[in-house]
């Protein structure tokens, strides 16, 4: 058993009892490897902004359990040498969908996990989340549960449809499940086909224009469990510049619509405390590999090719905490 204490690692009571205060959201990033989670401590560390960093089940079968709980550490480490004295970084499991898993991850130093019961019944989620807030809360670890269903396909979050969160239903939920922060569904989805054209409107360029989140569906929650911290999966934006630069050099992207920044501005200004980025990370970085290849064919230097993608990752969150999340600053 390893405390995330031990780690030097948060979990994010404080980081959400201020974001909710203070009108901003933290940025919760996933990452699978090395250069992901430099970019995101380089980020962050420079702008000192408190982050989440996030591994999935899809990236534990990836890069292994073990090496990412020592990169987390070592993310520590990184972002003190960097100049951050105290450095509010979360470990946090995105998507558990066992009660074996959280428990491994809280026994191997997760601060934060998150059980994702939204695929059960109503009372099957509630039953499986309480079970996994009762064992993480004896370490203090942080807990995030999830009412609603969002659409969308990832390697091992799937759903076809989304179903809004029904606010009649989030009082009850988060009392007797005694979740630190709950996930919801107002029109987000996972990865870098959001909504398809026909969903879309077009502006006076043709661009075509997403339809906005459930803001409706967010304040009726919102007056449910005033200033209970609220979470957003589900939030890339989709920059189309990635999308360009990746189909000028090779790929084959259609239809990547993502979420506006503006919308996600408001959303991190209510009680929306953790904002859920992957996707736009999976894009820059593809975006500057396939560029450099097409640019240099004669090089094969790994790290001639992951250098620039994890320079163009560090500066895609920089934006997002400096000018869509507002995160900048408060660590
Ligand atoms: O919400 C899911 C995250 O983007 C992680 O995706 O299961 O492909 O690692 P993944
Ligand atoms: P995106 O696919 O929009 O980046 O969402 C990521 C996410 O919700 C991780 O849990
Ligand atoms: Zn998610």
């Amino acid at each position: 058993m390893v405390s995330y204490k031990e780690l030097g690692l948060v979990n994010t009571t404080e980081m959400f009892k201020k974001a909710i205060k203070g009108g901003y959201a933290i940025p919760a990033f996933n990452f699978n490897n090395m250069e992901q989670m430099q970019a995101i401590v380089a980020a962050c560390a420079e702008t000192k902004s408190p982050v989440i960093l996030q591994v999935s089940s899809g990236a534990r079968k990836y890069a292994n359990q073990t090496l990412l709980r020592y990169m987390a550490q070592g993310a520590v480490e990184y972002a003190k040498e960097l100049g951050w004295e105290q450095p509010q970084i979360c470990l946090h499991l995105d998507h558990g969908d066992t009660f074996e898993l959280c428990k491994s991850c809280v026994d191997m130093g997760f601060s934060s996990v998150m059980i994702d019961g939204s695929h059960h019944s109503y009372e099957d989620n509630i039953a499986l989340t309480k079970q996994v807030v009762e064992y993480a809360h004896k370490y203090g670890v942080s807990v995030e549960g999830e009412l609603g269903v969002l659409a969308g396909v990832e390697d091992d979050v799937a759903a076809e449809v989304s179903h809004y969160t029904h606010p009649a239903e989030v009082i009850d939920f988060v009392s007797r499940t005694g979740v630190d922060s709950l996930a919801i569904s107002i029109g987000t989805s996972h990865g870098a086909n959001k909504f398809t054209p026909a969903q879309c409107t077009r502006d006076e360029n043709g661009t075509l224009v997403p339809p906005p989140l459930r803001f409706d569906i967010l304040e009726e929650i919102e007056k449910k469990i005033p200033g209970f911290p609220i979470v957003l999966h589900g939030s890339s934006s989709v920059p189309q510049e990635y999308v360009k630069t990746i189909n000028e050099n090779g790929g084959k992207l259609k239809y990547t619509i993502g979420i506006p920044e503006d919308q996600l501005r408001r959303a991190a200004a209510s009680a929306v405390c953790k904002i859920n980025i992957d996707s736009d990370g999976r894009l820059a970085m593809t975006a500057a590999v396939r560029k450099f290849f097409n640019d240099s064919p004669d090089k094969f230097d790994p790290r001639q090719y992951l250098g620039p993608a994890r320079e163009e990752l560090k500066k895609l969150y920089t934006h997002k905490v400096e000018k869509v999340l507002g995160s900048a600053g408060k660590a």
